[in-house]
């Protein structure tokens, strides 16, 4: 753990595990169908979305995506979601928002490739790229979506300004992620100071993710002991956030935060 801990505070090393791990991690799970990479998100009480019933397995992941996306109008817009995974969450909000476009990029190209057979809508695009240099021109998009990722990027304000830059005047920012104590200060500050971003709100979550991760512990464990070799299971527990893990016991005690935030692009430049 002491050795993961210290690959993930250097920032090229964080960039080289995650690039390495999420295409690895694809291949192993995409028999499974698995749509989602998040925590997941459950309120008290719980929120109850209509959902159709093939949607029903994946309730607690695509909540988080609808709490997030609930924050700004999706409908007749243009809409990017960086890192959009397995695609599940650009699925469900193209589906029940009906965007005018919505592409999801990621760099594991493993994950981009599921997606495009998986989820096929006519607004609905995947492609490959990075969160450091998005493949967009300047002031395209209505509102940028990101959800559980930011803490892979090797550079978090570099990747603000990129937001910044592809979102259109008065564009939105819809975003929700999680730090320890040592990286708390310097999100906030890229968050609030580094880009022409402005925050709007901002709301701690981690009683909801919480929630999130024990309706889906028993099938996060299932999911890990049939697809990962048993020398990754207790590494790959944590990581799922299953009930007991280092990092479920973190979200709970609050030494980890887990965030909501809308940010907004300003009018003039
Ligand atoms: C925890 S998963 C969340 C995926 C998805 N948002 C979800 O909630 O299911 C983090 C994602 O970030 C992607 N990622 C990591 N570094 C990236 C980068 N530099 N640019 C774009 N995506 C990246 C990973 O490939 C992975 O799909």
């Amino acid at each position: 753990m002491a050795l993961i801990e210290s690959i993930l505070a250097r920032p090229y090393w964080r960039q080289k595990l995650w690039a390495w791990w999420y295409p690895f991690f694809t291949r192993r799970v995409r028999a499974q169908g698995i749509d989602f990479l998040n925590y997941a998100f459950e309120t008290n009480p719980p929120l109850r979305i209509p959902l159709a019933p093939e949607d029903e397995r994946n309730r607690p992941n695509i909540q988080l995506y609808h709490f997030v996306a609930s924050h700004a109008s999706l409908s007749g817009k243009k809409i990017l979601e960086v890192s959009g995974g397995h695609g599940g969450g650009a699925s469900y909000l193209t589906r029940t928002f009906h965007p005018q476009q919505y592409i999801a990029m990621d760099l594991n190209a493993e994950a981009v490739a599921y997606s495009q057979k998986k989820h096929i809508l006519p607004n609905l695009k995947f492609q490959q790229g990075d969160a450091m240099a998005l493949p967009f021109a300047d002031e395209t998009f209505d509102v940028v979506i990101n959800v559980e990722a930011s803490h892979c990027y090797p550079d978090f304000a570099r990747f603000l300004r990129e937001v910044s830059r592809v979102l259109k005047p008065e564009g939105c920012f819809l975003y929700a992620d999680l730090r320890y104590p040592s990286g708390e200060e310097e999100w906030m500050n890229d968050l609030f100071h580094t880009s022409a971003l402005r925050v709007d709100s901002m709301r701690l979550i981690n009683p909801e993710v919480v929630r999130g991760m024990e309706l889906n512990t028993e099938r996060y464990q299932t999911m890990v002991t049939q697809s990962l070799p048993k020398f990754l299971h207790p590494l790959a527990f944590d990581f799922a956030g299953v009930k007991g893990s280092r990092l479920y016991r973190d979200a709970v005690s609050g030494t980890l935060s887990y965030r909501f935030l809308k940010l907004k692009k300003s009018k003039v430049p």
